[in-house]
């Protein structure tokens, strides 16, 4: 690489100082599609914050649309896995789109910073939700041979007595 990065010129628009949100090992989950759901779910967030405030929400709405997707992918694997559909990690996801939804509004309304706050808010959940529900999920659909790729259990049987309304091997206190 021999070219420099490009300058900083006075006619750049200088909104957006964030940090892009980079995308680091322990991010894993475990799963492979859980994960590259995940890379996507990152590099949408890293989008809207490159992007000036005033033309973020096309970006933001298929933002919006990917999420309901990930988190719908994640609740049908639990359901298919034995949680039950009111479990805390699905709960969780409730309250984040209901926030997204929220926060449409308020751009539209009047605030157009709020979407960027919002972005930087979620990289800073996201980590932590990997690392605890999403990877707890993994090692659940992992332990009971689900297979994440096809939605598929090696042996059904295996789940007929688990009932789950907690998140797997993390706890719900958070
Ligand atoms: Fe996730
Ligand atoms: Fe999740």
């Amino acid at each position: 690489m021999s070219h420099t990065a490009p300058a900083h010129t006075s006619d750049t628009p200088a909104t957006q100082a964030t940090q892009a949100m980079a995308w680091t090992p322990s991010l894993n989950t475990g799963d492979a599609r859980m994960d590259e759901t995940h890379q996507e779910f990152v590099d949408m967030i890293n989008q809207i914050l490159a992007t000036p405030e005033e033309a973020q929400l096309p970006i933001y709405k298929a933002f919006l649309n990917h999420t309901v997707e990930h988190f719908a992918q994640e609740e049908r694997w639990m359901l298919a896995t034995g949680f039950s559909a009111d479990n805390c990690h699905a709960e969780h996801h409730a309250t984040i789109l209901e926030t997204m939804r929220v926060v449409e509004a308020h751009y539209l309304d009047t605030d157009k910073q709020i979407i960027t706050r919002l972005a930087e808010a979620l990289a800073e959940w996201f980590p932590g939700h990997a690392a605890s529900m999403d990877a707890g999920l993994a090692a659940h659909l992992k332990s009971v041979g689900f297979d994440s790729v096809t939605e598929t259990l090696a042996d059904p049987s295996v789940i007929q007595n688990v009932t789950m309304s907690g998140c797997g091997s993390v706890s719900c206190s958070s």
